[in-house]
């Protein structure tokens, strides 16, 4: 298990996610009204970067077909068929700065 810096709070206003890639893990992390969640960036349908999607509340939208995801859990929210849900990972703030736990 590691600990990723994924950037300052200051980089990640409220609505906003950020991609963090370490060790060949891509990993999106979300700002949800001031509390801080990740998940894996890649779509499990076909592989879409869900960080250049959109975000409303804790959904993430896929930009290519529309999947949606709760950032909070990893887990599918709605999509035509069945996709495997996404990991998630613990987020600790300390100071300013965004951490992962992977
Ligand atoms: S790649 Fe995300 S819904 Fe198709």
């Amino acid at each position: 298990m590691g600990k990723i810096l994924a950037g300052k709070t200051s980089d990640l206003p409220p609505g906003k996610m950020l991609l963090v890639e370490s060790g060949g893990k891509t990993i999106l992390v979300a700002n949800e009204n001031g509390n801080y969640f990740a998940m894996d960036d890649t779509c499990t349908h076909q592989g879409a970067s869900l960080s250049e999607g959109t975000m409303e509340g804790s959904t993430v939208t896929c930009p290519w077909h529309g999947s949606t995801w709760d950032c909070k859990t990893g887990k599918l929210i709605a999509f035509a068929s069945q996709l495997k849900d996404l990991a998630s990972y613990k987020v600790i703030v300390e100071s300013d700065s965004i951490y992962v736990e992977t």
